[in-house]
């Protein structure tokens, strides 16, 4: 049998994320007779009611340093915590993305109406960059499969190609760095993509996504390194083969389709052993899929892609 010793730096799951962070407002704005709080908090899908069973083995990341500490190349690669302060620009609403492709009900969505209709629920995720480091945050979003459910792929649909938005005048990044093949672009295998895990994500930290963290909708899948959760996506096309995607067209020997993430596998330029911790960089060891193995496991069938 198979005895989890807790580690030195793991804490208890009620310990992780203070319950107060996430009712504070709720609370405060009726206690202080906030005139029309009530149907300001009707009007409002957040923050979204926590899925219990996704559970951490460490602490929820402050949410100061998840929302300071990013890759977003669209706007800065140099300096993760510049990202922040170049987004103001950026417009985010309204926004409307295109489901397109091998699908029987092709459709344009807005977000309010998306997060007006989805089952919004909060997730906790480890969250796993390919540079090692790694954080624990509280997602606001609903299954992909959900949005899957409402195009109908046909048959011959056998993987999902995401785009994000190419807007130069708002976006430093892509005038700067000329050699990139922007717009961003990512891609998913059709079972992956109905995957429970897999999360279109609208929120953090119980409101709205920053524009930073890839605002106003973006995917998260925790088991794969996070260049493969495309940020503020516009384009999603059911297809029948294999896409190309940004990071393998850019540098085809470093960075493959699957990118799960496992500790045995090296990037050429990062270990994948260990991983650091934001915002203190302690260092970790890396777990198999991320630690999502009993998840996603059956998927790749013993190969860890
Ligand atoms: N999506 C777009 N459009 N552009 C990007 O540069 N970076 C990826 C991913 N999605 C990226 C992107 C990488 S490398 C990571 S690790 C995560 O976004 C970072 O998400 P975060 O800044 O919310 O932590």
């Amino acid at each position: 049998m198979l005895i989890k010793i807790p580690r030195g730096w793991e804490i208890f799951q009620n310990e992780a994320t203070p319950e107060h962070e996430y009712f504070s407002r709720r609370t405060l704005l009726k206690s202080a007779g906030f005139l029309g709080a009530s149907r300001l908090l009707a009007a409002s899908p957040y923050p979204a009611k926590r899925n219990p069973e996704f559970t951490l083995d460490r602490p929820v990341t402050p949410e100061w340093a998840a929302e300071s500490y990013n890759n977003f190349y669209e706007f800065n690669q140099e300096d993760k915590q510049a990202v922040k302060d170049l987004v103001g620009p950026f417009q985010i609403s309204p926004w409307k993305f295109e489901v397109t492709g091998l699908v029987d009900k092709p459709k344009t969505f807005d977000l309010d109406d998306i997060v007006r209709t989805m089952p919004l629920e909060e997730r906790l995720y480890r969250h796993r960059c390919v540079e090692a480091w790694a954080m624990a945050v509280p997602w606001t979003g609903f299954p992909f499969s959900e949005l899957i459910k409402v195009v109908e792929p046909k048959p011959q649909a056998k993987y999902v190609k995401f785009t994000s938005v190419y807007r130069p005048k708002e976006m430093p990044g892509q005038v700067r760095y000329n050699w990139y093949p922007w717009p961003y672009f990512e891609g998913l295998r059709m079972d992956e993509a109905m995957n429970p895990l897999c999360f279109m994500v609208t929120g953090l930290y119980g409101k709205p996504l920053l524009k930073q963290n890839g605002a106003p909708i973006r995917m998260v899948l925790p088991w794969k390194y996070g260049y493969k959760s495309p940020k503020s996506i516009v384009k999603i096309e059911f297809i029948g083969r294999e896409p190309e995607t940004f990071w393998h067209k850019f540098a085809p020997t470093e960075y493959g389709f699957y990118s799960n993430v496992n500790p045995a596998k090296p990037h050429p330029r990062w270990s994948q052993a260990t991983e650091k911790l934001i915002p203190t960089m302690d260092r970790h060891p890396t777990l198999l899929y991320n630690g999502y193995e009993k998840w996603v496991a059956s998927m790749y069938k013993g190969k860890e892609f």
